[in-house]
């Protein structure tokens, strides 16, 4: 009998709460990349939008808000993460620290796992807040893949996502499939 081929578990999350978001629409490209054309990833969106603002007073006796509680448990359930992060201000943006500022606390739910960032935004595609973001993940323990990397400057013609923020653009779909399969060997290669 064929071995069973592993699936990596993926927890998406995006740096943006707009709801025509650009890189939220890189997520959505990337769980559709996931189901037609790249084996092995199974990618859920994690919404962040629900959390409340980092105040350490809301953890009572050792007990995190409900809301928080679950965000923590689909990140300590998934290999994998994959960040959109747009670019506020030459960093990330304060939802999604935010979101990794809540997992970070012991048990840090980061600790070990492999990831990889993607980012559409103005001139450098949201790039100063990549590696922000890769800064960041050296405390937490995150293992980023180094390449291939993925920047889309979205206000450069022609329009690489329609009106509802779904990426359109074939080249960049491209490089995104690209991104998944390097996320999913390298997980691979760290659970070894
Ligand atoms: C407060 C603020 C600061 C921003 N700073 C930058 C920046 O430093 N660099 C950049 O490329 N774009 C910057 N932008 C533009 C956003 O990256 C752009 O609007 C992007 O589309 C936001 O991502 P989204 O489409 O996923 O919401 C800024 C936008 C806002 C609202």
């Amino acid at each position: 009998m064929a071995a069973a081929i592993p699936v990596i578990k993926v927890a998406a999350l995006s740096g943006s709460l707009r709801k025509a978001s650009f890189n939220s629409g890189l997520i959505r490209s990337a769980i559709g990349l996931s189901k037609e054309s790249v084996t092995g990833v199974q990618i859920e969106h994690v919404d962040i939008s629900q959390l409340p603002l980092l105040n350490t007073d809301l953890i009572v006796n050792g007990t995190y808000p409900t809301v928080v509680e679950a965000f923590r448990q689909q990140i300590l359930n998934a290999d994998s993460v994959l960040f959109a992060s747009p670019e506020n201000n030459y960093s990330l943006t304060a939802p999604l620290k935010n979101a990794i500022d809540w997992a970070s606390l012991a048990p840090n739910c980061w600790g070990d796992k492999a990831a990889a960032v993607v980012s559409a935004g103005g001139g450098f595609g949201g790039g100063r807040s990549q590696y922000h973001l890769r800064q960041i993940g050296v405390y937490l323990d995150l293992h980023f893949i180094n390449k291939p990397e993925f920047f889309l400057n979205v206000f450069q013609p022609p329009a690489k996502f329609d009106d509802d923020g779904n990426l359109i653009d074939a080249e960049a779909k491209q490089r995104l499939k690209e991104i998944l399969v390097a996320l999913r060997d390298f997980t691979l290669r760290l659970q070894k």
